[in-house]
């Protein structure tokens, strides 16, 4: 499985900050916006990712994230001219997907998620598409799924004007090979995108979506506006003063998956003379 890191976009919703810089750069209290996304990819267990982003952002993440191989993994690049839509990524990424399937994530979303690796390992399918639902109490500003009393799938709409559920569906989808097909038979919605949307809504109507319901104890943070990025810092800060233990963390995750070993932990550690250096040294002891 190879993993796709949509950061394009435009970020109009944040300018003044994004008008000289990717939003999938600036912070997210103590790390860049793209570690997130990034260290929920690793934890999947991925750790072929291509990159997506707008010309006048690909050198910012180049000095950032490299090419991935200090935490074990293969990262390239690839740009999106214009943000045509979340499904250009695929259209983008054919040649980097090749014949295998692919995981998108945006950039943009950020997730607490305990239970990832059991939950990648035990339910996503081989065939088909697989995403996420997680309850909101805002549905209207997403894709939402609408579920039966037994759990089965009865519609999915974006962005509807009046939800028809609560379950909002995240920025982060499993896909079989023929997203690249179906990517390319999509004609642009009416706001002018290719739309993540209908892609599922393709997969759903040839009885191949599997919908898993991220439980309570899971946190999907949303970022597009001053409001909910500062959300997302304190519920950051939060957790990780209470905890001592930090999320998002690209090269714990690295570590964690045997991405790469102590002596690689140690001198990524070494790099920081900080609480970030400290806190990657203590993983060390574990
Ligand atoms: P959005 O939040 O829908 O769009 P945006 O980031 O351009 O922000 P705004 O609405 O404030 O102008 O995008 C969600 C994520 O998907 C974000 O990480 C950017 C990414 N994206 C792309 O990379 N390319 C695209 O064509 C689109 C639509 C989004």
């Amino acid at each position: 499985m190879k993993g796709i890191l949509l950061a394009g976009g435009a970020g109009t919703r944040l300018y003044p900050i994004t008008i000289p810089i990717s939003k999938q750069i600036i912070p997210v209290y103590d790390k860049p916006m793209i570690y997130y996304p990034l260290s929920t990819l690793i934890a999947s267990g991925i750790n072929e990712i291509l990159l997506i982003t707008s010309p006048k952002d690909l050198k910012l993440f180049q000095s950032l994230l490299s090419d991935g191989s200090q935490w074990g993994c293969n990262i390239t690049y690839a740009v999106q001219d214009q943000p045509n839509g979340i499904a250009e990524a695929f259209i983008i990424a054919e040649d980097f997907i090749g014949s295998d399937n692919v995981v998108l994530i945006l950039g943009d979303n950020i997730f607490y998620f305990p239970s990832l690796k059991r939950v990648v390992d035990n339910n996503i399918q081989v065939t088909g598409a697989s995403i996420f639902a997680y309850h909101v109490s805002d549905p209207s500003r997403y894709g939402v799924v609408e579920f039966t009393s037994t759990n089965e799938i009865l519609s999915i709409e974006e962005k509807p004007k009046l939800p028809k559920s609560n379950y909002a569906i995240p920025g982060f989808y499993f896909f079989d090979n023929h997203v690249i097909q179906y990517a390319k038979e999509l004609t642009p919605s009416t706001r002018g995108e290719l739309e993540i949307t209908d892609i599922i809504s393709k997969y759903y109507a040839l009885n191949l979506l599997n919908v898993i319901k991220m439980d309570r104890g899971t946190a999907w943070l949303d970022t597009g506006t001053v409001s909910s990025l500062m959300e997302a810092g304190h519920f950051v800060q939060v957790l990780e003063k209470r905890q001592g233990l930090k999320v998002g963390c690209v090269e714990e995750q690295a570590y964690l998956r045997k991405y790469i070993d102590k002596v690689q932990l140690e001198k990524l550690a070494s790099q920081f003379n900080n609480s970030y250096g400290k806190y990657l040294s203590s993983l060390l002891d574990e």
